[in-house]
């Protein structure tokens, strides 16, 4: 008998191919998503990868009536994987509100009307933000966490707070936060990767984008960072990596193996690339020359964030494998595919 794991934002970027691991690990998926920054057709296209689409119910988890009413007919649900959350930096400076109402009461819906229903197995989608402006590097969990410069970032603080102060009073209940570094690339088929609603914020698709020329140039933000070339260091790691750590922290959870009842991972490489370098290994995995110009820093930019992801490794026996070229190669050749276009 296939387990069932519930999936918010399974519709997303990290979430779809989450669901495509979980599948591939034999796992019933049932997906809830208000597509406010996804797609239905990836549904689609995880059955084209998979041989299986997953149960899908479009929800806004912020009604907390339809959430409650998903799941009275999913009591068997044994986890969820919780994404759904909004997620751009720039935009949750200017609508703080926005991201504290959606991200929060989002989560608090899903935990009040699950926690009714029982004990919980809950692996959160957490990001390497929580660290602030990291006071030592590489970064482990046992590193201070601060407040975060944005308020998309203070969302999922709050949010693994939240979940710690829920462990305590519910000790048969299994908390995981996973914390990303920086997810890019695309799954090997083309068919399912990150497609960002409007000007892209992160750097990988603004540099796809400008290459596939949908962008006229990508703007370098800041070359005089304390830095080896001056432009900041990030630890980027390929979302297939990113998938299939959430697939052994789920059955870390389900054999009962956690430690303490709320517990927290890096997800990274432990290689730290500057954008230079990151723009120098597109043009040669692209064979094509960017078009980018230096500018001014960007507001709330870190010199350098990199993961000690140690812990990951010997707790959940998992380890990032895939190299920086193929994770822009894949993603490349997603933006390829979704612009129909082969250059
Ligand atoms: C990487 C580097 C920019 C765009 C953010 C969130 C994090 C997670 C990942 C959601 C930085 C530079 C970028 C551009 C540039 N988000 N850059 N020109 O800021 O490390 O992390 O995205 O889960 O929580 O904080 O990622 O890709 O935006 O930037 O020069 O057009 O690329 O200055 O140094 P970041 P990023």
């Amino acid at each position: 008998m296939k387990k069932k794991v519930l999936v918010t934002g399974g519709c997303g970027y990290i979430g779809s191919h989450t669901v495509v691991a979980l599948i591939q690990n034999n796992f019933e998926v049932i997906i809830i998503d208000d597509l406010s920054n996804s797609n239905a057709q990836t549904l689609n296209n995880i059955k084209k990868i998979t041989g299986v689409k997953p149960t899908f119910c479009e929800c806004d988890l912020k009604d907390i009536h339809h959430v409650k009413n998903v799941l009275k007919y999913n009591k068997d649900i044994e986890a969820t994987i919780h994404f759904a959350a909004y997620k751009a930096v720039g935009e949750s400076v200017a609508q703080p509100l926005l991201y504290y109402q959606n991200n929060l009461v989002s989560l608090i819906n899903i935990l009040i009307s699950q926690l009714e229903l029982g004990n919980i197995n809950f692996i959160f989608s957490s990001s390497a933000t929580v660290y602030g402006n990291p006071k030592k590097l590489p970064i482990t969990e046992e590193n201070q966490t601060e407040r975060p410069f944005s308020p998309y970032g203070n969302t999922k603080k709050i949010a693994e707070e939240i979940l710690e102060d829920l462990s305590k009073v519910n000790a048969e209940s299994n908390m995981i936060s996973l914390r990303y570094f920086n997810p890019i690339g695309a799954h090997e088929s083309g068919l399912i990767g990150e497609l960002p609603t409007g000007i892209p914020n992160n750097l990988m698709p603004y540099i796809t984008q400008t290459a596939i020329g949908l962008r006229e140039k990508l703007s370098v933000y800041g070359n005089d960072y304390p830095t080896p070339d001056g432009t900041p260091i990030r630890d980027y790691i390929h979302v297939v990596d990113l998938a299939k750590a959430h697939v052994k922290a789920l059955k870390r959870q389900l054999q009962q193996k956690q430690e303490k009842n709320f517990e927290t991972f890096n997800l990274g490489t432990g290689n730290g690339y500057s954008v230079l370098e990151i723009i120098k290994t597109f043009e040669k995995v692209s064979n094509k020359k960017l078009n980018y110009e230096i500018v001014g820093r960007r507001n709330g930019d870190v010199p350098s964030l990199y993961a000690n992801a140690k812990l990951a490794e010997q707790k959940l026996l998992w380890k990032a494998n895939k190299s920086l070229e193929e994770m822009i190669t894949s993603s490349w050749l997603w933006e390829q595919k979704a612009r129909h276009q082969t250059l």
